[in-house]
Formats: structure tokens, C-alpha cells, sequence
């Protein structure tokens, strides 16, 4: 038996004035995509923001249901309305932001696990990494260089 480390490296910011321009707009734009969540069971507002490598910006926000399983996280939301617009082109980068009309979100606030498994499909296809950064309403952002950073051991469709 032999113990391997995972690492992954990320960066943090304290908050966006410290992103770059690029950066900093791709996230305005995912608070501006936030404000159209429709999110009227969980309170919980997220909004995310994908650069394409044609420069369109692609916006998603969560879709709720009163069937609360049917409701759509603002990730897969806004990255298969890439795919299905843009097919094969790929994702330079996602900005997701959260917040809440019940409580103060001041922390990063990281993809859900099924909606980074629906990212690393992406990333695998276009075999280029895509970066993502994420908050809450206000305070720090983590930027990391890859979706699989975020997703080690992960599954696809080499194994089928
Ligand atoms: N939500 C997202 O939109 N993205 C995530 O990565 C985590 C959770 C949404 C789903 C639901 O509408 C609300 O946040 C509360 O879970």
C-alpha cells in the first residue's frame, strides 16, 4: 500500500477589484444573470457567467420547481445553453456567485457536485481546461485553473 497526495492549487482574492478586467466583467455579468433566478423555495439566488472562445458570454441562472428535484442548478443552466447554442466550442472560463434572501452568503460558493461532473464532460471534449471562479454576495473569490482541479478521481467516459 502506498499513499498518494492530490493537490490543487487555487487563488483567492479578497474581493473583485483584484480580479483582472476580464475576470472582474465575466463576474458582474454572473451577478447580473443571479438577478434572474428563480428561486422562490430555496431563497438561494446563483448566477453563472461562461466566457466562450468566440467571446460570447453565456448566462445561467438557477430554475426552480414546486416539484423541488426538477428544479436546475445556474451552472448546467447556463453551460448546456452553451452547448446547445455553441456546440463544440469551447469554455474559457465560469464565474458563478451566490446569494440569499435568508442569510449573508460572504463565502465562496463552489459547483455542486453534479454540475461539476456536467463541467468536466465539457472540459474533457474540449481538452482544454476551463477556469472557474466563484463567491457568494460579497468577500473573497477562488479562481481555480481547471474544472478537474475541482473534481479529482473523477468519472467519464473512458471507463464505459
Ligand atoms: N444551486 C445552484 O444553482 N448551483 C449550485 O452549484 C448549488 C446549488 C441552486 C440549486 C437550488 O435552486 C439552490 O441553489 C439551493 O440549493
Amino acid at each position: 500500500m502506498k499513499k498518494i497526495e492530490i493537490t490543487a492549487l487555487a487563488s483567492v482574492f479578497n474581493d473583485v477589484s483584484e480580479l483582472s478586467l476580464e475576470d472582474r466583467n465575466l463576474m458582474t455579468k454572473a451577478v447580473e444573470a443571479r438577478a434572474k433566478a428563480y428561486a422562490p423555495y430555496s431563497k438561494f439566488s446563483v448566477g453563472a457567467a461562461l466566457l466562450l472562445e468566440n467571446n460570447q458570454i453565456i448566462l445561467g441562472s438557477n430554475q426552480e420547481s414546486a416539484a423541488y428535484p426538477s428544479g436546475m442548478c445556474a451552472e448546467r443552466v447556463a453551460v448546456w445553453k452553451a452547448g446547445s447554442e455553441f456546440p463544440g466550442v469551447a469554455i474559457t472560463k465560469l464565474a458563478i456567485t451566490a446569494s440569499s434572501t435568508e442569510t449573508r452568503v460572504d463565502k465562496p460558493v463552489g459547483p455542486c457536485g453534479a454540475c461539476r461532473q456536467t463541467l468536466s464532460e465539457y472540459e474533457m471534449n474540449q481538452k482544454k481546461p476551463m477556469e472557474i471562479l466563484f463567491m457568494g454576495e460579497t468577500g473573497k473569490i477562488i479562481k481555480t485553473e481547471s474544472l478537474l482541479s475541482l473534481l479529482p478521481f473523477s468519472f467519464d467516459s473512458s471507463f464505459l
